[in-house]
């Protein structure tokens, strides 16, 4: 039965982050025709969960749990083949829900090795149903769709699984089909009013639930997945931020050895994690390049440098780009455009940069492993989605690199772990993401020096009141835009009528940027946000806010 469909998302841009900038490195790389040499594979002695992707929209969320329970585990298509699975020495499979019913045609199997494997196997509802309908029970469409909360009773058997959870509980349930006949050697664990098997499992540890112990609606979920994990897989919860930097700055030492490595930092935290581990690991062979491209924010570049240089203790190579990017943009007004040419930019800059500092063995790039996930069912990664997006030129055939990529395996949340125990200051590791075309794609229309200095006098007034009102990490992402310049507004300021600019504000929420809502900033906030930045900022005189979620809007206007 299927799952609720994902809204339909734009085909913009899903990335969040300073992504950008190693993007148009990476996409250049390959229009060069570079073959990239990739991170090498996880340690074998690490301790992971495979989880087989079924196609649920909650896959990747699943792999993020056992993770947050010091687990590594990583998310692989339900159809790998054994000797990629086998590469990564499971101690234990997750299967995922899915769209699919068992019956399907063409319905998903899980594959032989896994029932061969004799791991435990933790089926979560098209995973149990699968569970159940390949070991020989019995699979039925329900005659009632399941979808919300239930109350989960407890069976009277002991069970490693729900142990030390009270005898009912809160779960959430997202199904249609159910088990009317348990495979042989199957026990019920659990049952709701309309599931009488809500969990099954087995003497050697195969479990299947019909609720989503991953999502934060089942209270309980957390104790159910960690008992999984420690008390059936018998995991020892080594994947730690400490760990992962011992393990990472080694696997770097080795594969950059005796090289140079150079890396390009945006301001953002995932360039920044990245580069300060590979400072840590090989010292000196590395050298950042910072470049302004004159779309920052106020004072950014400076504050950028000053961080890196105060906290950090080793300084990055500033180069000020501004002149050459702004007369690139002159009369651009089309935002796919703008994209264009600023990609085109920034790896022309890059690559003269980079030849003035001498040969260059390796790239570091701050890739993400939602970015490098191969799911069954996400119809891309957000590389590819920008790739399209930014037509950037290729670097020349003299200039190719081995990547270097040392967050491949890591979920933002986690990068931002490593960064705090790597000693980076809050301010970078909670930037919000800021778009690498930057604010020429908030200054609608035409990108002039006065309308940027305009735009960043009112952003400035905004983040300033954002942070004062402890709302910074309260909202995804915030910012301002300014209207084109053929939209000005009558005002009254004084004595005197005004005809003025109009800057929008706005505030989203959101946990992917896939879709996102409009934040509910407080009036009194909104006042004052508005109060002075038409007291302040003298081209503007009125400030709208922006109530619109995505879809149908985008978070960003161009
Ligand atoms: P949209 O506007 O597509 O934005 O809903 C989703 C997220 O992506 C960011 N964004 C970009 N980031 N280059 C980037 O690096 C871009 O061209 C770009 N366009 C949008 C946006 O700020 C939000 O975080």
């Amino acid at each position: 039965m299927p799952e609720p469909t994902e809204a339909k998302t734009s085909p913009r841009i899903t990335t969040s982050g300073d992504l950008e900038v190693s993007t148009y490195l990476e996409i250049a790389e390959e229009k060069a025709g570079a073959k990239s040499v990739r991170d090498a594979p996880p340690a074998p002695s690490r301790e992971t969960i495979v989880v087989l992707d079924f196609g649920s929209q909650y896959s990747l969320l699943i792999a993020r749990r056992v993770r947050e329970l010091n687990v590594y585990c990583e998310l692989v298509p339900y159809d790998s083949p054994w000797e990629r699975v086998e590469a990564l020495k499971p101690k234990g499979f997750i299967l995922s829900g899915g769209p699919a019913s068992v019956y399907d045609q063409g319905a998903p199997q899980a594959p032989s090795y896994l029932y061969q494997s004799g791991l435990p196997i933790l089926g979560i509802c098209y995973g149990m149903q699968l569970l159940a309908h390949q070991l020989g029970g019995r699979v039925a469409p329900g005659d009632k769709r399941e979808y919300g909360y239930a109350q989960l009773h407890r069976g009277a058997e002991p069970s490693l699984l729900f142990q030390n959870l009270p005898p009912v509980s809160q779960v959430w349930m997202s199904h249609g089909d159910r088990i009317e006949e348990l495979p042989s050697g199957f026990r019920p664990l659990a049952f709701t009013d309309n599931s009488p098997v809500a969990a099954m499992g087995n003497d050697r540890g195969i479990i299947g639930l019909q609720f989503h112990p991953e999502v934060a609606h089942t209270v309980f979920g957390r104790e159910i997945l960690r008992n999984f994990l420690y008390d059936i897989c018998g995991c020892s919860g080594t994947w730690t931020s400490g760990n992962f930097i011992t393990e990472s700055m080694e696997r770097i030492r080795q594969q950059v050895g005796e090289g140079r490595v150079l890396c390009a930092i945006s301001g953002g935290v995932d360039s920044a994690v990245v580069a300060t581990l590979i400072h840590h690991a090989v010292g000196d062979k590395l050298t950042c390049i910072f470049v302004d491209n004159g779309l920052l924010r106020r004072e950014e570049a400076v504050r950028t440098l000053d961080t890196f240089q105060r906290n950090l203790l080793w300084s990055i190579y500033p180069v000020d780009a501004s002149d050459r990017f702004l007369a690139a943009l002159e009369s651009v007004v089309d935002p796919e455009k703008k994209r264009r040419v600023i990609g085109e930019a920034f790896i022309r800059v890059f690559e003269e940069e980079a030849r003035k500092l001498g040969h260059f063995d390796f790239l570091a790039q701050g890739t993400l492993y939602p970015d490098v996930i191969e799911s069954a069912t996400s119809e891309n990664k957000a590389a590819a989605k920008i790739k399209t997006h930014h037509n950037v030129g290729g670097l020349p055939s003299n200039m190719q690199f081995t990547l270097v990529e040392p967050l491949r395996q890591l979920f933002k949340d986690e990068v931002r772990r490593v960064g705090l125990d790597l000693g980076l200051p809050e301010e970078m590791v909670w930037r919000q993401p800021f778009p690498g075309p930057g604010l020429a794609i908030r200054v609608l229309g035409q990108v002039t020096r006065k309308r940027l200095e305009t735009l960043r006098a009112a952003d400035w007034i905004v983040m300033d009141e954002i942070k004062a009102a402890g709302y910074y990490r309260e909202v995804a992402q915030v910012f301002t835009v300014l209207l084109p310049p053929e939209v000005r507004t009558v005002g009254v300021m004084g004595d005197f009528r005004t005809y003025g600019e109009v800057v929008a504000v706005r505030a989203v929420t959101t946990d992917d940027f896939m879709t996102a809502d409009w934040a509910r900033l407080p009036y009194d906030l909104l006042a004052r946000i508005s109060n002075r930045i038409v007291n302040e900022v003298p081209e503007i005189n009125r400030v709208v806010y922006d109530i619109s979620s995505k879809p149908p809007s985008t978070v960003e206007w161009e």
